[in-house]
């Protein structure tokens, strides 16, 4: 059974989510390799919206067991609030539906408060990512697994040491102060510790079907994204080994895009529209960060950035969302090459209204004409399109997995 991957191909907030959510029907396990509560992945179940950030968004599903690699980190207060806003919406999860592995490293207090103070200059989402992964590959990291066992507060003084060296003006919590915020969330998660390598070996014996989730986009990877204006962690295929801890053969790898681009934070954006095309798909795509609220910068797509990310994730398929937020355009440009002078464009014709399009017949000509083009021009298919915000406005083109 295949081994599927769904990551960003754009810079984050592309509705991972959302393909996610549709795949993990037939998944016995959705797994999140990399990252932490800086994702957000909004869905609309039954009506109600329900935002996760570290939680796997397969895990909504009710056959599909969530896993957290130990690529992520992990802050458990946002993770215990996460569990709660998920039983607050109706949706209760248990240890037997939500697994974490205890090599997760812990976002902790002088993390966020580094990050607040630092993380201006690159505009990063301030939950603590950077200096988390900063100080696991510095070596004084804390596993979640050594949080839970009470073998902590060497760690956390030595993290504390750091940051206070690095900024003496920050008033930061005493290292008990910490250990007295982290640890009630930490009891609360210690039934949720699993050994998620072995649980994804075992998966794979039994051919069950794996999706691995990514979470923000290839333009924000740290190796390969437009650095320094990236998160700290790997957002695409080669993030997945290193983030579960074995060998996986990934059958199906599928990029998600927007019929448009956007990009929260800073760093270049060359497609940006400062004008009122972009204020126009910002209000109509509701173009808000599902973690920070901040409004979302808008633009046209992006080939010559798209084609790298097929490139690099080895792009089996496309998906194309939220294609609907293009009606009522006069013309929808897309950014074919890059010149002294900037992208050059070219130009397709707009259309109405297609919320109601369930098959390819039912789009107008002007939008099959828009999604041809970017089939051919990244050469890899679509295999499907959303076209609304809730679970059936979609139209499928080649089944997945
Ligand atoms: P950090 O991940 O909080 O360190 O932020 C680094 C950069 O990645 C900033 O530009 C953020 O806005 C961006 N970023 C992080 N997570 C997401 C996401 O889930 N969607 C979109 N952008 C993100």
């Amino acid at each position: 059974m295949p081994n599927l991957l769904v990551v960003g191909a754009q810079w984050g907030d592309e509705g991972k989510g959302r393909v996610v959510d549709h795949l993990a029907r037939d998944a016995s396990h959705a797994i999140r390799f990399g990252g932490g509560a800086n994702a957000g992945h909004t869905l609309v179940v039954d009506g109600r919206r329900v935002v996760l950030h570290l939680i796997p968004a397969g895990a909504l599903q009710p056959g599909c067991r969530g896993l957290i690699g130990q690529g992520c980190v992990a802050d458990p207060l946002a993770l215990c609030g996460e569990l709660d806003g998920l039983a607050a919406a109706g949706i209760p999860h248990q240890p037997d539906r939500i697994g974490v592995s205890p090599l997760t490293f812990v976002v902790t207090p002088f993390h966020r408060a580094l990050d607040r103070a630092t993380g201006a200059a690159i505009g990063t989402t301030g939950r603590g990512i950077g200096p988390c992964y900063a100080d696991k590959v510095a070596r004084r990291g804390l596993r979640l697994g050594e949080l839970v066992d009470g073998a902590a507060a060497d760690i956390l003084a030595t993290q504390r040491a750091h940051v206070a060296a690095l900024r003496p003006e920050l008033e930061l919590p005493s290292v008990e102060e910490a250990l007295a915020s982290l640890q009630p969330a930490a009891q609360r998660l210690a039934p949720y510790l699993a050994d998620v390598t072995g649980e994804i070996e075992a998966a794979m014996r039994r051919d069950e079907v794996l999706l691995f989730e990514g979470a923000q986009g290839a333009g924000l990877d740290l190796d390969f994204g437009s650095y320094p204006f990236v998160t700290s962690s790997h957002t695409g295929a080669g993030g997945v080994c290193n983030g579960v801890g074995l060998w996986v053969d990934l059958h199906r790898r599928v990029g998600v895009l927007k019929a448009y681009a956007t990009r929260v934070g800073h760093g270049p954006f060359p497609t940006e529209d400062h004008g009122a095309a972009g204020d126009h798909i910002r209000a109509v795509g509701r173009e808000v960060g599902a973690t920070t609220g901040r409004p979302r910068r808008c633009g046209w797509l992006d080939l010559p950035a798209l084609k790298a990310a097929v490139r690099w994730s080895g792009l089996t398929d496309l998906v194309v969302t939220k294609l609907d937020v293009l009606a009522g355009l006069d013309e929808i440009p897309v950014a074919v090459e890059h010149g002294p002078n900037g992208p050059r464009y070219q130009h397709f014709a707009g259309f109405g209204d297609i919320t109601g399009a369930r098959t390819w017949a039912e789009l107008p000509a002007a939008a099959q004409a828009l999604l041809t083009f970017i089939e051919a021009s990244l050469s890899t298919p679509i295999a499907l399109v959303t076209v609304g915000a809730e679970r059936g406005a979609q139209i499928p083109l080649r089944p997945l997995p």
